[in-house]
């Protein structure tokens, strides 16, 4: 009842073409979880797929909660696709979830041979729900064994020394995300490490687009296509370069 009341006011205050786009996002939804991510509630102590508003997040010692989008779990179909279209040995990066919920990513990224896995989350109880997931997830399906939750704002993370992959789901506000961004920029160039950043839901691409160090990385054609057709969001990659490679 509650989606048709939405629907109805999506249809009345911005037209039929922003009703249609919420039907095809609520469907492609209940999809990925219907026909893939429901393979995975047996593994999950604590169930990924509910969302848990922004007012229930209670962060750990942040004032950053007013930036704060609410725990909204990543397809992990889509995870998947982008991860693999990176076209990378993964086993050179550690791999970061920026505001990491209760783990869903971190686990689908550890089936991947990363060399150690990251998940920064504010909230105190989703950090304790995803360390719970994390300890309770079949040991065999792991490639990646050095998987942590930590329980910090993501301003107040430090990077490790190493290559990296960042993975972004829309987790905050246009100006959190970009002293985040700016931060691991500049933290990455004075130690020489490569970033590929990956964001999905874009919502602040221009957050992302206008960082001189970065420039955009297209992902392979057929991951595209599925992106295109079956993804609730789109994503975009993005690698750093070091300025004075290029001057
Ligand atoms: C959209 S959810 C994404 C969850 C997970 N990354 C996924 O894709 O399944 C965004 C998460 O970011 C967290 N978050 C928001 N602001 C944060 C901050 N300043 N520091 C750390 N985590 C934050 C929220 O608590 C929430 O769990």
């Amino acid at each position: 009842m509650g989606d048709l009341v939405f629907s109805y006011s999506i249809w009345r205050k911005q037209g039929v073409w922003s009703l249609l786009r919420h039907l095809r996002l609520v469907l492609l939804r209940r999809l990925h979880h219907a026909l893939w991510d429901c393979r995975y509630d047996a593994f999950e102590a604590e169930p990924t797929s509910t969302l848990l508003d922004r007012k229930h997040l209670k962060p750990n010692n942040s004032d950053n909660l007013s930036l704060a989008r609410e725990y909204t779990p990543s397809p992990r179909l889509a995870v998947g696709w982008i991860l693999d279209g990176l076209k990378e040995d993964l086993s050179g990066f550690s791999f970061v979830d920026f505001g990491s919920g209760r783990g869903r990513v971190l686990l689908a990224a550890a089936e991947r041979p990363f060399r150690k896995i990251r998940g920064i989350e504010f909230s105190q109880r989703l950090h304790q729900e995803a360390t719970r997931n994390i300890a309770e997830y079949p040991d065999e399906k792991l490639l990646c064994k050095d998987l942590k939750s930590i329980c910090v704002d993501a301003e107040e993370f430090e990077l490790p020394d190493q290559d990296c992959v960042f993975y972004f789901y829309n987790p905050f506000d246009a100006s959190l995300l970009e002293k985040v961004i700016t931060n691991a920029l500049d933290t990455a160039q004075a130690r020489g490490n490569r970033i590929l950043l990956v964001y999905y839901n874009p919502v602040h691409q221009a957050v992302v687009s206008r960082q001189n160090r970065l420039r955009a990385i297209p992902l392979p054609l057929s991951v595209r296509i599925k992106m295109k057709l079956f993804s609730p969001y789109p994503a975009c990659v993005y690698g750093n370069i070091h300025l004075q490679d290029t001057a």
